[in-house]
């Protein structure tokens, strides 16, 4: 499969543009390095690709994206090298959705044509490995000083659970924590990553502080759902990342509503327009909202995520909406 859509790229494109081609339930992703960017012409290769049995849905990703190149990190921060621009995506609350929609966003965001990794900073319980289908631990490079990054879906990604036995509780504590998100963050040859979407662990605290200091953040992504009791922890995450510099990128309300499938009747399970009316009182942006839905939740749990499971779903055109924005303000 991998060969005949290497041929039809071919065509049009050298063979050193091509960085990459996978293939998963249905969906080809091709990643083209350095090759002149054309929508007719990503139109008609993945046209042709779609046309092979088993292809259902084919999607060109151009990297070395411009838009975000020539950036340098602050001296004393974690030099991490080959990304271009870090998001951080947090609430004070656990259970929100964080990683759902860390990574459900990190796909958008690569299914906009960005190269795109996700680093998965939660100590306490790290899910983004679940999320994207992969276990062990991560490939050392051929100096072995280093590591390799996974790469599924078409996203590079690290996560601290890589280092941790699942079924020992975590009590990392303090100092040894950062060393091992200095360690996996700065040591992994991130390949030319044009954002990297950080999962934060829940919280305010002293882990969650450091990494805002440390890592050179381009901006967060705040996660509520609509109810008071999340959002009270979302202002209070807000005010972390302000009081350390890091720019606001907007709020996310998710579990915001939810359609029943056999009536289309609507329920607000828990409330509605709360993280949007927070946004307003604190003069940040409205990002948009994700429903409730088993989907989302049961296509995370297996391993591919809504954003690639259904990529015309109205659940992954409401991701999409949210990482043009985010695009959108990291280019302002
Ligand atoms: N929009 C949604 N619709 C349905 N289920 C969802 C949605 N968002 C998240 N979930 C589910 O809710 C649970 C918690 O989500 P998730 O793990 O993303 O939260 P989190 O904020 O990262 O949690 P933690 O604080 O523990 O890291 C998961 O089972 C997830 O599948
Ligand atoms: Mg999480």
């Amino acid at each position: 499969m991998e060969e005949q859509i290497k041929q039809i790229v071919s065509q049009y494109y050298s063979a050193g543009n091509i960085d990459s081609i996978k293939v998963l339930n249905g969906r080809a992703i091709i990643t083209l390095v350095n090759a002149s960017e054309n929508p007719q012409t990503a139109q008609n290769i993945q046209a042709e690709i779609e046309k092979l049995e088993g292809v259902k849905k084919a999607t060109i990703i151009y990297t070395a994206n411009r838009a975000f190149s020539g950036l340098k990190p602050a001296e004393d921060m974690w030099q991490i090298r080959g990304v271009k621009k870090i998001i951080a995506v947090a609430s004070g609350k656990g259970g929100v959705g964080k990683s759902t929609t860390a990574v459900n966003l990190a796909l958008a965001l690569s299914n906009l044509g960005l190269k795109t990794a996700i680093f998965d900073a939660d100590i306490y319980g790290p899910s983004i490995p679940t999320m994207l289908g992969y276990e062990g631990t991560p490939p050392s490079s051929l100096d072995g000083k280093t590591f390799e990054p996974f790469v599924n879906l078409g996203l590079e990604s690290m996560s601290v659970g890589t280092l941790i036995d699942k079924s020992q509780p975590l009590i990392w504590r303090g100092a040894k924590a950062c060393g091992a998100l200095q360690q996996l963050l700065c040591d992994t040859n991130w390949g030319d990553v044009d954002v990297m979407v950080l999962d934060m662990p829940p919280g305010t605290g002293d882990i969650q502080i450091s990494l805002s200091q440390k890592v050179k953040m381009d901006g967060a992504v705040i996660v509520s759902t609509p109810q008071d009791i999340a959002l009270i922890d979302a202002v209070k995450g807000i005010n972390m990342f302000k009081k350390v510099n890091v720019p606001i990128l907007g709020l996310v309300e998710n579990m915001s509503y939810y359609i029943c499938e056999h009536c289309g009747h609507r329920a607000d399970i828990f409330g509605h327009d709360g993280a949007k009316k927070t946004a307003e009182k604190m003069g940040e942006s409205f990002l948009g909202e994700i429903p409730l839905h088993y989907s989302i939740r049961e296509n995370a749990d297996n391993g591919t995520p809504i954003v690639f499971a259904a990529p015309d779903s109205e659940y992954t055109k409401a991701y999409e909406a949210i990482a043009q924005k985010i695009i959108q303000k990291l280019r302002e």
